[in-house]
């Protein structure tokens, strides 16, 4: 997933609005960074805090209190965040009552730290304490700093519905996981997320009941590893090992949950991310290729496409097993698009282990990628017991050279579509014209098209594209 980029209210509109209690009085300004799973933590955190006096503002020199929620993954995310920092402190001194809070993978892996190193902030909460803001919220009211920062080892927030403050009203995410166990020795994840727990199928089918019914017409399934998603009466994936053989025999893996949400919801489309190769089963694939509402896209972190690198990485698979898994899915469904997440530079990288990765690439031809180069977390694996040992000009050049090679594979596989006619949800506007409308396909290949009188956002139709950029497609409506 894309990080490090802003994600305001103020781009949010209507869900706000509607979600709006006429008696609340205080109001709360929410700030994202990140990745889906943080912006879908703070349309929880919107809705517990709705239930303590505070609707949600877009104006951040009115709120009562100033909520930003951070990411941790790599070095640059939390400068950016640091720099917002001062922005919040510039207006708290015209607005002395203000209050700020740190929410997400920062307030985590800083804990108290975080009060000493910025004094003007009020509260830290960490990804899993978000149901103890009614108490936190109501010490800062007092005028006393506050901090939870415990991780859990059950907490899904499964029954609570969060407020879509950055819905477009067609479509939603929907956390089926939380935490991760791979413990992949560059990741801060698993120490600022926890360890990994899956959420009770039918709160899930509830939550996407509420969306059905509110016209929206696609989710996506979140989670930082999809596909190990595992329900057997709640708790860690990791005990799992130690419930009752009852538990065991009704347990309920992702192909079964993704199979379940297709056929409740027949009208809805289904998407999720991120698959963990390691953890993705032929089933997950066979599922995807028996409903057709379960869209033909995979977002498939590899990182390196060196089998030594992998290792280093504590990846738990191989370049071989890898590609392998690419033969089947291609297999299965020919024509699904698959993505990428590359890391350059990782500790002890060579060019030969970096020419590998562009061979893979080559093998693969990904249809998007989100690329970066190593970045050195603290109390990391990779930090602990590796040199972060490639220069900056080496890193960069690498991922110069990957990104390029991605965009030419991105554009040779929209180039794929010119006279083809595909399925689109019409999402709104295009960015460029308000005489166009802007969706996307199966495969997440965005798709602009001339209006008509007939259609509208929330629709399904059929486009033949006529042209492309490495970036969308451009048709007409069949
Ligand atoms: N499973 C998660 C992965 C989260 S991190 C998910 O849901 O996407 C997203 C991506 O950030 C990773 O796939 C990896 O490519 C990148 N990343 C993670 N740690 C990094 C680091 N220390 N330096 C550079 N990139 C990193
Ligand atoms: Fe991070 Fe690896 Fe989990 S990238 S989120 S530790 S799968």
């Amino acid at each position: 997933m894309a990080s490090d980029q802003i994600i305001e209210e103020k781009k949010q509109g209507q869900a706000l609005i509607t979600n709006s209690n006429t008696t609340n009085s205080k109001k709360v300004y929410l700030e994202s960074y990140g990745c889906q799973m943080n912006l879908n933590d703070s349309e929880i955190v919107a809705s517990i805090l709705a239930k303590q006096g505070y609707n949600t503002t877009v104006t951040m020199e009115e709120a009562d209190l100033v909520l930003v929620n951070t990411c941790s993954i790599r070095e640059k995310a939390e400068q950016t965040i640091r720099k917002r920092l001062e922005k919040y402190h510039a207006v708290k001194k015209i607005n002395p009552k203000m209050k700020i809070g740190v929410l997400g993978c920062m307030a985590e892996r800083l804990k108290e730290k975080f009060l000493e190193e910025e004094k003007m902030i009020d509260l830290v909460v960490g990804p899993d304490a978000y149901r103890d803001l009614p108490n936190l919220v109501k010490e800062i009211e007092a005028g006393r700093e506050a901090v939870n920062v415990i991780l859990s080892k059950d907490e899904t927030y499964g029954d609570v519905a969060p407020v879509r403050l950055n819905s477009n009203g067609v479509s939603a995410f929907v956390s089926i996981t939380r935490g991760c166990d791979n413990m992949c020795t560059f990741c801060v994840v698993p120490f600022t997320r926890g360890r990994e727990r899956s959420r009770d199928p039918e709160s899930i089918l509830h939550e996407i009941q509420e969306l059905h019914d509110n016209n929206y017409k696609e989710v996506t399934l979140l989670g930082q590893n999809v596909d190990s998603y595992l329900w057997y009466g709640g708790g860690l994936k990791k005990d799992f090992d130690k419930a009752s053989k009852e538990a065991k025999e009704n347990a309920l893996d992702f192909a079964i949950l993704l199979e379940k949400c297709a056929t409740a919801f027949p009208k809805m489309r289904f998407r999720f991310s991120t698959s963990n190769p390691q953890d993705m089963s032929l089933d997950v694939i066979h599922s995807m290729a028996k409903y057709n509402n379960i869209c033909n896209y995979i977002h498939l972190p590899v990182q390196s496409g060196s089998t030594s690198v992998l290792n280093r990485m504590n990846r738990k698979h191989t370049r071989e097993e890898y590609i392998e898994l690419i033969d089947s899915i291609r297999k299965i469904i020919p024509e699904c698009a698959i993505s990428q997440d590359m890391i350059t530079g990782f500790c002890g990288e060579t060019d030969e282990e970096h020419q590998d990765t562009l061979s893979l690439m080559e093998y693969v031809k990904y249809d998007f990628g989100f690329m970066f180069a190593y970045s050195e977390r603290p109390g990391t694996p990779a930090e602990k017991r590796m040199e972060d040992d490639v220069p900056n000009e080496i890193k960069k050049q690498r991922l110069t050279e990957i990104i390029q090679l991605q965009q030419k594979h991105g554009l040779f596989n929209m180039q794929k579509y010119i006279g083809k006619t595909v399925d689109v949800l019409i999402e709104g506007n295009s960015k460029k014209s308000d005489a166009h409308w802007m969706g996307r396909n199966s495969q997440n290949a965005v798709v602009v098209f001339p209006k008509s009188e007939n259609e509208m956002i929330g629709d399904f139709v059929n486009v033949t594209i006529e042209n492309c950029t490495s970036a969308t497609l451009i048709g007409i409506k069949e």
